[in-house]
């Protein structure tokens, strides 16, 4: 055998660079059906791995199962090779295997990894010397060490290792953060600065001059742990901020002072500042969950991190405190929550998107539904909503043609295509939770 690592690194850095290169990801959700478009619009050969059949059925027949990636996008995509698949054995064929799996947590508010694991024992035994396997889900620092590394060693017949040191052959092995914000158009994708940690500087390099022909910038960090903590100190400040305004916004109300108004004036200052907004609770995969994948980890080492779990209480109760206001609101019109139809504006745990996973409007539909409302929804990215996870709501989308009806509307989330002024008009009391009425002066608005 002839081949140094040297050279076969040489030659798969050479292969990203013609697009030579072979692109498999696995997980086509919400991160990895974008990158795979990102490297397919760069020319690359991309398979797309799911278990979800129909999810495979509906890419390969040239559809989309996300809203704001069209059917044309996917059919592009194809005329540059990509696929789907669910049969692993093709992760051969594969010179670089990026993993998109999520990485919730268990009933118990722990990581749940077994979408990780399940995905690295189903690709292991399929996998080839001077490889490059990456991992993208947001997790705790040691897992591509502790968990993905074992796994990939364990699984693979060829008794195959990862490469640490020049001269040994197997396979490169890195993380790498996603940063997608969904629904902000203000970055573009490619602008987004791409972090690689590398299980050897090789693995660093080879990942690094991959995502290089997508992202502008790649910014390699000194191993695996540091990109994964790196990540989860991104959701962490945010989690911890948004639940700063969130405590304040409360005290502001109680003051009679317009947490908006400051958080607009606070923002002018050049530095040292910058704006979270409150909001009816968390939501997304990322913000609500990320931050308990640190904690946990953090008391393997006898830690307590003290600011994510004051941020986690602030933020879970808010759901609680929009009931709250729901029921002063009906309180002034005598009215009690038991009894009264109510019209939830919004399900999307953000505005403009088609994803509601821990979206703080499920909590407080259940919530109202507990306390004897009777609950409609509105929302143009979902015609129904069924069965999750962590709820079970059986809902159709009401129109809107009708809101006068309804005793009270509550704004969870701010899609643009809502015209507000129309809704307040037309509504008998309004709770916006979002400040999407901002500056609609009625007696009708009950600003939380
Ligand atoms: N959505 C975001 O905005 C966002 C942003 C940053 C980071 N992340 C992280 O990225 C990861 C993926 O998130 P997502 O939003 O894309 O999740 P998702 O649920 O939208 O997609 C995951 C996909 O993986 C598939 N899958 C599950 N197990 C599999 C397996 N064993 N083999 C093949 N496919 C499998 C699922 O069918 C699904 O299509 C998570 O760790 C998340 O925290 C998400």
């Amino acid at each position: 055998m002839t081949t140094t690592i040297g050279s076969t690194l040489a030659g798969l850095k050479s292969k990203m660079e013609t697009r030579e290169a072979r692109i498999g990801i696995v997980g086509m959700g919400y991160v990895g059906l974008p990158l795979a478009l990102l490297f397919s619009g760069e020319r690359f050969r991309v398979t797309g791995f799911d278990i979800e059949a129909a999810k495979v059925s509906t890419l390969n027949g040239g559809g989309s199962y996300i809203v704001r990636i069209l059917p044309a996008e996917i059919r592009e995509a194809q005329k540059a090779g990509f696929r789907a698949t669910a049969d692993y054995s093709e992760i051969a064929q594969m010179d670089a295997v990026i993993i998109c799996v999520p990485t919730p947590l268990n009933e118990y508010h722990e990581p749940d990894l077994s979408y990780v694991t399940g995905t690295v024992k189903s690709i292991a035994p399929h996998i080839h010397k001077g490889q490059l396997i990456v991992l993208e889900s947001t997790t705790y620092p040691g897992t591509t060490e502790e968990v993905v590394v074992p796994l990939l060693e364990s699984g693979n017949p060829q008794g195959l290792k990862v490469a640490r040191a020049e001269g040994e052959n197997g396979v490169y092995v890195a993380f790498s953060p996603e940063r997608e914000d969904p629904g902000n158009d203000t970055v573009a994708r490619h602008d987004i600065p791409k972090v690689v940690g590398g299980c050897s500087p090789f693995a660093a390099e080879l990942a690094g001059a991959m995502y290089s022909s997508i992202f502008r910038r790649v910014v390699p960090v000194s191993s695996p742990s540091a990109a994964e903590m790196t990540k989860l100190l991104e959701n962490i400040y945010r989690c911890v901020n948004i639940a700063l305004v969130n405590e304040l916004k409360q005290l502001c109300l109680r003051m009679d002072i317009d947490i908006h108004e400051v958080i607009d004036a606070a923002k002018t200052k050049p530095f040292g500042f910058q704006a979270f907004y409150p909001g009816p609770g968390l939501g997304g995969h990322c913000i609500p969950i990320d931050p308990f994948y640190l904690s946990w980890k953090a008391r393997q080492f006898d830690f307590r991190t003290r600011f994510i779990e004051l941020a986690g209480e602030v933020n879970v109760a808010m759901p609680y405190f929009v009931i709250d206001q729901i029921a002063a609101g009906l309180n002034e019109h005598a009215k009690s929550i038991k009894g009264s139809k109510v019209l939830v504006l919004g399900l999307a745990y953000k505005r403009d998107i088609d994803d509601l996973r821990e979206s703080p409007s499920l909590t407080i539909i259940e919530l109202l539904r507990e306390k004897g409302a009777i609950v409609a929804y509105n929302d143009p990215f979902f015609a129904k909503v069924g069965r999750g996870r962590h709820y079970d709501l059986n809902m159709s989308n009401t129109p809107l043609d009708n809101i006068g009806d309804f005793d009270a509307v509550v704004i969870v989330t701010d899609h643009t295509a809502y015209d507000y002024k129309a809704i307040v008009e037309q509504s008998k009391l309004v709770i916006d939770t979002r400040n999407a009425t901002k500056g609609i002066q009625s007696e009708k608005i009950v600003r939380c």
